[in-house]
């Protein structure tokens, strides 16, 4: 297809059926609708079994369409990790937004307090007495009631220590001018991507039962608790099963990334496959400077760098080696397939998020057809 005819295209959306994955510029960051359906239903499917709230974190994907995908599914609302993010959805007419970092900064919540004229049911979190303060000045002198959940430690990076100091948080929330408490949110970023089924199990309960023990506490001093949001992909089929846990946040299952599929998975599976690689970048071979070495275009800002190991073929079993922000070089010494300039190469990402957020937007496809265009709305959306 001519570049000019493609541009026309994707401009008049009117594409159904008239661009195919080959005519794709590259890198391209795209989505397999089936597998990304697949994904989407299949956690749906197991947190309504269970009797627990979805409300997906939508760190992975920033993108309005997904997140009303999720809604469409049974998802109670959407997660986001900056306000700035929460801003992007609501101004899509997303309600049910849950921002899991707490708000500290007066350009945070200035604009918290704002978001929350318009989607009052938005909940934010707090860890500290101090920022309860401050969150509670801000509504009081807009005239409006927040949110506010306590942001638990449970091994993750930010929250209060579990039992009597989150009870003291809560008590303190609960008896602040303009707040009304919401419960508690309690991510154990680390259990979710411990290696071996039985392991992450044994984590992750023990994390989580700091969140239940702490929630029962706060019941019994007389404070309604009655929301318990936490979890993630790597734990989603363990803290279902957990009493007391009222939600889960996944966010990875929708793409999933090498990082995720190594953490191995139940009867000891090597691979983590609960949920499929909808994710992946197309490249294009532009430079063969020998029969053993192929370049694609795909470097340092076409995939995340944060993991210890580089993008992997969907199919095949050439070695990719970081060679530069553009550049990445196949090794093609340990395969006989024949790689030519030119070829078209889809690679699996090491970690998702961050390689999303590297992207203006995402194709989705449906086998080789291109099937939809979406923005990645939130994407830069960092304060
Ligand atoms: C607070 C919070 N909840 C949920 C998630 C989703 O985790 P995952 O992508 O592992 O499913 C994240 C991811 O970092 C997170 O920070």
């Amino acid at each position: 297809m001519k570049w000019p005819e493609f541009q026309k295209l994707i401009e008049s959306r009117n594409f159904g059926g008239k661009i195919s994955k080959d005519d794709l510029p590259t890198p391209a960051l795209v989505v397999d609708l089936d597998i990304f359906e697949a994904n989407l239903n299949k956690m749906a499917s197991h947190l309504n079994a269970a009797g627990k709230g979805f409300r997906p974190h939508a760190k992975t994907h920033k993108c309005v369409e997904i997140a009303e995908a999720c809604i469409r599914v049974g998802a109670v609302g959407t997660c986001t990790a900056k306000i700035s993010e929460a801003e992007v959805f609501a101004a899509s007419g997303l309600s049910g937004l849950l921002v899991t970092t707490p708000l500290v900064g007066s350009w945070r919540i200035e604009r918290a307090v704002a978001l929350a004229l318009d989607k009052p049911d938005t909940i934010y979190c707090a860890d500290h007495p101090a920022n309860v303060d401050m969150l509670s000045e801000a509504a009081k002198a807009a005239g409006i009631e927040l949110n506010v959940a306590i942001d638990l430690l449970v091994g993750g990076r930010t929250g209060i220590e579990p039992g009597k100091e989150a009870l003291q948080l809560a008590q303190k929330i609960d008896t602040a001018a303009n707040l009304r408490f919401a419960g508690i949110q309690a991510f154990a970023g680390p259990c979710a991507h411990t290696h071996g089924f039985e392991a992450r199990k044994g984590a992750s309960e023990a994390a989580m039962s700091l969140a239940v023990d702490t929630r029962i506490l706060i019941e019994r001093s007389g404070i309604g608790c009655r929301w318990l949001s936490g979890s993630s992909t790597g734990a989603y089929n363990i803290d279902s099963a957990i009493d007391g846990v009222t939600e889960l946040q996944p966010g990875s299952f929708l793409f999933m990334d090498i990082d995720y599929a190594g953490i191995g998975g139940i009867n000891n599976s090597v691979e983590f496959d609960d949920f499929g690689f909808s994710l992946s970048v197309i490249t294009t071979v532009f430079s063969k400077p020998s029969k053993s070495v192929a370049i694609v275009d795909a470097g340092f800002k076409a995939f995340s760098t944060d993991r210890p190991f580089p993008p992997r073929l969907k199919t095949g079993d050439s070695k990719y080696n970081w060679a530069g922000d553009e550049h990445g070089r196949l090794d093609l010494n340990a395969t006989d397939r024949s790689v030519e300039l030119g070829d078209r190469l889809e690679f699996l990402a090491p970690h998702c998020d961050p390689t999303v957020n590297l992207y203006d937007s995402i194709y989705g496809v449906r086998g080789q057809q291109l099937e939809a265009v979406w923005k990645i709305a939130a994407r830069g959306m960092t304060t």
